[in-house]
C-alpha cells in the first residue's frame, strides 16, 4: 500500500546578512527587506538590503584577497581541492538546502532535491577538476623568439543572479570563477537570497579563503547597478531578462567591463507527426511547466504538425488534469506557485492577453486556490505567430500551441523572434532532425528530449538571448584573460 509521504517541515534560516571578507554583517543603512514564502505570501525573513556602500566593502574585500590573501598564492590544485570541498558540504546538507529553496522559491521539493541540488553540486565538481588544467600555449612566431600565453583570472567578478534556480545558478556561477581563480561579489535575486547566503556559509566552512565571496542581497537598481557601475569590478556575469541587460550593458559601458549574459527566450519546441508522440507529449510538457513554467529555455512555443495536432492537444490536457498542485514541501506536490505577486499578475495578465487575441484556453486559465501565487497549468490552442502569447516570455505555466504543415515552414516560423536560447525536435527522421538542428537559431538543440542539462554542455543564447556560454570548457573563457610572453633568445 503507498503511504503519502510527509510534509516536510520548513527549515531553519540561519544566514540573512551581507556576506563580506569572511564577516557576515548587518547593511550599512541598516535596512533589511523582507523574502516572502510564495506559497502563503508571507514573511519568511527580514534579509539586509545591500546598496553601493556595501558593494563597495564587498568590492574591496574581493581585491584584496585577488591581490594579496592566500587565494593569490594558493596552487592550483588545491583551489580544486576546495571547491570539492564545497561540493560536498552542499551534498551533506542536501535535504536542508533543498526546503530552503523550496520555501524562498516556491518550487517543489522533490524538484529541488531531484534537479536544482544535484545539478548545482555536479558543476562545481565538473569545474574544481579544471582548477589545475588552465594550460596556455607556446607559440612558433619569427626570429629568436620564445612566445608562450598565460591564462590569468579576469579579476574582481560581479555576478547577478535570478529567481528561478537560486542554488544552480549560484553554482553555475561560482565554478568557472573559482577554478579560473576570480574572486567573487554576487548578487542575489531579492525574491530568493536565502540559499545562496546558505552556500556563503557553506564556502566560508570548506575553508575557501575570506573575501573570495562575497554576497550582497539587495535591489537590481541598488545593490546591482553599483556593482556593475563600480570601476573595481573586471567583469560581470549576468542572468535575467534583456531588458535588465540592455540596463547593464550600458551602465557598464564606462569601464568597459567584459560581459556575459544569459537570458530569456521564447523556444520553439516542434513536434512531428512521425515522432513518438507519447514520449513527445511527456517531454513537451515539461519543457513547459518544469519549474511552474519558470524557465529561460522554458518550450514555450509548441510546434505541432496539423495531422497530429488534435490528439497531442488531448494528451496535453490530461497532463494538465492529473497534475497535483499543493504546498511545495510536501514530496509528491508537482507544481507550486509562482515566485511572487508581480510574476503572478503578470502571467494573469497574459492570460487575459490571449483570451482577448482570440486563442481559445483550454485547459486552466485562472488563480488556483485563493492563498499563495498559484496558477492553473494554462494551455492555449489557435495561437497564431503575431500574438504576444506566441511572442512575449511569459514565465508562467502557460503554453501556446501553433499549427503547422511542413519542415521549411516551421523552420521559418521557428527563427521568427529576437530571442535564440533553445529549441527542440521531436522526430524518428534522424535525417530531418538534424536538418532542423543545424537550420534553428539557437544555443541549445535537443532531439527527442527537452532540459537535458549537464555541467559539460555548453549553454547560452543567439540573439537577443544572450552573450556567451556557460557551462562546458567554453564556460570558463569569460572568467581568463590571455596574456602573451615573448622572451628574446639572443
Ligand atoms: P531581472 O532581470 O530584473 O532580475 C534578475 C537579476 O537582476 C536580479 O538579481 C535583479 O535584482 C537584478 N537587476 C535588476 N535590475 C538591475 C540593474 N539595473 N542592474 C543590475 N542588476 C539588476 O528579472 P525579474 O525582474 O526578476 O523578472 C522579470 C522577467 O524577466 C520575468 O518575468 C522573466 O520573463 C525574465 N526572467 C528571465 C530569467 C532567465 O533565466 N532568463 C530569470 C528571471 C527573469
Ligand atoms: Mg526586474
Amino acid at each position: 500500500m503507498a503511504t503519502a509521504s510527509p510534509t516536510i517541515a520548513p527549515p531553519t534560516v540561519r544566514q540573512t546578512q551581507c556576506f563580506i571578507g569572511g564577516q557576515w554583517v548587518p547593511a550599512q543603512s541598516g535596512k533589511t527587506f523582507d523574502t516572502i514564502n510564495p506559497a502563503t505570501e508571507e514573511p519568511i525573513a527580514q534579509v539586509a538590503e545591500g546598496d553601493a556602500a556595501d558593494v563597495n566593502l564587498a568590492v574591496e574585500a574581493a581585491r584584496n584577497a585577488l591581490e594579496n590573501g592566500e587565494w593569490s598564492r594558493i596552487d592550483a590544485r588545491d583551489r580544486g581541492a576546495l571547491m570539492h570541498r564545497l561540493a560536498d558540504l552542499m551534498e551533506e546538507e542536501l535535504d536542508e538546502l533543498a526546503a530552503l529553496e523550496s520555501l524562498d522559491n516556491g518550487k517543489p521539493i522533490s524538484d529541488a532535491k531531484a534537479a536544482d541540488l544535484p545539478l548545482a553540486i555536479d558543476c562545481l565538481r565538473y569545474y574544481a577538476g579544471y582548477a589545475d588544467k588552465l594550460h596556455g600555449q607556446t607559440i612558433p612566431i619569427r626570429g629568436n623568439y620564445f612566445t608562450y600565453t598565460r591564462r590569468e583570472p579576469v579579476g574582481v567578478v560581479g555576478q547577478i543572479i535570478p529567481w528561478n534556480f537560486p542554488i544552480l545558478m549560484a553554482a553555475w556561477k561560482w565554478g568557472p570563477a573559482l577554478a579560473a581563480g576570480c574572486t567573487i561579489v554576487m548578487k542575489p535575486a531579492e525574491q530568493t537570497p536565502l540559499t545562496c547566503l546558505r552556500m556563503g556559509r557553506l564556502a566560508q566552512k570548506a575553508g575557501i579563503p575570506d573575501g573570495v565571496i562575497n554576497i550582497i542581497p539587495g535591489y537590481g537598481p541598488t545593490a546591482g547597478a553599483s556593482l556593475v557601475k563600480h570601476p573595481g569590478v573586471d567583469k560581470i556575469a549576468f542572468t535575467g531578462e534583456y531588458l535588465t541587460a540592455q540596463i547593464i550593458m550600458s551602465d557598464a559601458s564606462q569601464t568597459l567591463k567584459r560581459l556575459t549574459f544569459e537570458l530569456g527566450g521564447k523556444s520553439p519546441n516542434i513536434v512531428f507527426a512521425d515522432a513518438d508522440l507519447e514520449a513527445a507529449a511527456a517531454g513537451s510538457h515539461f519543457a513547459l511547466y518544469f519549474n511552474q513554467g519558470q524557465c529561460c529555455c522554458a518550450g514555450s512555443r509548441l510546434f505541432v504538425e496539423e495531422s497530429i495536432h488534435d490528439e497531442f492537444v488531448e494528451r496535453l490536457i490530461a497532463m494538465n488534469q492529473s497534475r497535483k498542485l499543493g504546498d511545495p514541501l510536501d514530496p509528491a506536490t508537482e507544481q507550486g506557485p509562482q515566485v511572487d505577486q508581480a510574476q503572478f499578475d503578470k502571467i494573469l495578465k497574459y492570460i487575459d492577453i490571449g483570451n482577448n487575441e482570440g486563442a481559445q484556453c483550454v485547459s486552466g486559465g485562472a488563480r488556483w486556490g485563493e492563498q499563495g501565487y498559484y496558477i492553473e497549468p494554462t494551455l492555449f490552442t489557435g495561437v497564431t505567430d503575431e500574438m504576444k502569447i506566441a511572442t512575449d516570455e511569459i514565465f508562467g505555466p502557460v503554453l501556446s500551441v501553433l499549427k503547422f504543415k511542413d519542415v521549411g515552414e516551421v523552420i521559418d516560423r521557428a527563427n521568427n523572434t529576437p530571442y535564440g536560447l533553445a529549441a527542440a525536435v521531436w522526430t524518428r527522421d534522424i535525417g530531418k532532425a538534424h536538418h532542423v538542428a543545424a537550420k534553428v537559431k539557437a544555443g541549445t538543440v535537443w532531439i527527442n528530449c527537452y532540459d537535458v542539462f549537464d555541467a559539460a554542455a555548453p549553454f547560452g543564447g543567439f540573439k537577443m538571448s544572450g552573450m556567451g556560454r556557460e557551462l562546458g570548457e567554453r564556460g570558463l573563457d569569460a572568467y581568463l584573460e590571455s596574456k602573451t610572453v615573448t622572451v628574446a633568445l639572443d
